[in-house]
């Protein structure tokens, strides 16, 4: 079986996306958006693509812009052959893997026309990585833009859930901005142990891998009390997270899921975001209405 075509120029990709939806009349075409360092959270979404769109596509692009430190950038698990070997496993057709200069021409200076993700790139994850989901919507706003399929095929891009305030943010984008993309969410991956998938979990070490658990513990607990109807008792359950060795909460939070503004009502989303030994990792869990 062959692989995925691999393309790392935007003509390059143009031209092969062109010839597959004409070759196979395709009505859609499915988006993949990675930054690799691939799990089975990918999978996930890369599944939920082949089930939908005859054509199947993904980007693998570690963007610079959604990064505040250069040290997390330069961390950032890289193996393009692992990363094509799960891409081809999972039926996806195109790959399309830029050099950084191909996506920002001036980089390392920053493009000077970026998309701004307004008051909701600014709290929550926003408020502790300062210009990250600017960098998210100007790189998503970049992909849109190159994959989108000339004629009358639509283009529908998969978002993970385990990204919520992302997704919601792609949302916003996508209407504010009269972007011709759908965007499917899709539901996160977790280990066995309740840890949600994420490629920043190949940084952890196996005790940290142990101590992550808190996280979604955390969560669990409060979508648990919220369907008994008890006192959620979020101050609690911050300090659970807190006393858990290596871990360092930043935030555990309960949100409109429309608005990501605090809420005491439900449905809500809940959000938790903490560094354990030194990685930062977040988590979040729906708490349905009554
Ligand atoms: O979720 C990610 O991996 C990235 O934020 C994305 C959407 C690929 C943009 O770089």
């Amino acid at each position: 079986m062959s692989g995925p075509v691999l393309t790392r120029t935007v003509a390059e990709l143009r031209s092969e996306l062109t010839r597959l939806v004409a070759e196979r009349d395709a009505h859609s075409v499915g988006l993949v958006p990675t930054m690799g360092a691939l799990h089975q959270g990918h999978a996930a979404l890369m599944r939920a693509a082949r089930a939908d769109a005859p054509v199947v596509c993904a980007s693998l692009f570690v963007n610079p812009l959604q990064f505040e430190s250069p040290l997390d950038l330069e961390l950032y698990p890289r193996d393009l052959d692992a990363d094509m070997a799960l891409f081809g496993s999972e039926g996806v057709d195109l790959v399309f893997a830029p050099e950084v200069e191909e996506m920002y021409p001036s980089y390392p200076d920053s493009p000077i026309v970026r998309v701004s993700s307004g008051h909701m790139g600014q709290i929550l994850e926003g408020a502790s990585r300062p210009g990250h989901f600017d960098g998210v919507a100007t790189v998503v706003s970049k992909l849109f833009n190159i994959f989108d399929p000339e004629g009358p095929a639509r283009l529908r891009a998969y978002f993970g859930q385990k990204d919520a305030q992302q997704l919601m943010i792609v949302r916003r984008l996508v209407a504010d901005l009269d972007f011709p993309v759908t965007i499917v969410p899709v539901p996160t991956q977790r280990e066995e142990s309740g840890l949600a998938m994420s490629s920043r979990n190949l940084l952890l070490t196996e005790s940290h891998r142990q101590a992550a658990t808190a996280l979604s513990e955390a969560l669990f607990a409060l979508r648990d009390r919220a369907a008994a109807g008890e006192d959620w008792n979020l101050a609690a359950l911050r300090r659970q997270v807190r006393d858990a060795d290596e871990v360092i909460l930043d935030y555990l939070e309960v949100v409109d899921p429309g608005t990501l503004l605090p809420t005491s009502r439900t449905p809500a989303l809940a959000l938790i975001a903490a560094y354990v030994g030194g990685v930062r990792l977040i988590d979040n869990i729906e708490i349905p209405g009554p």
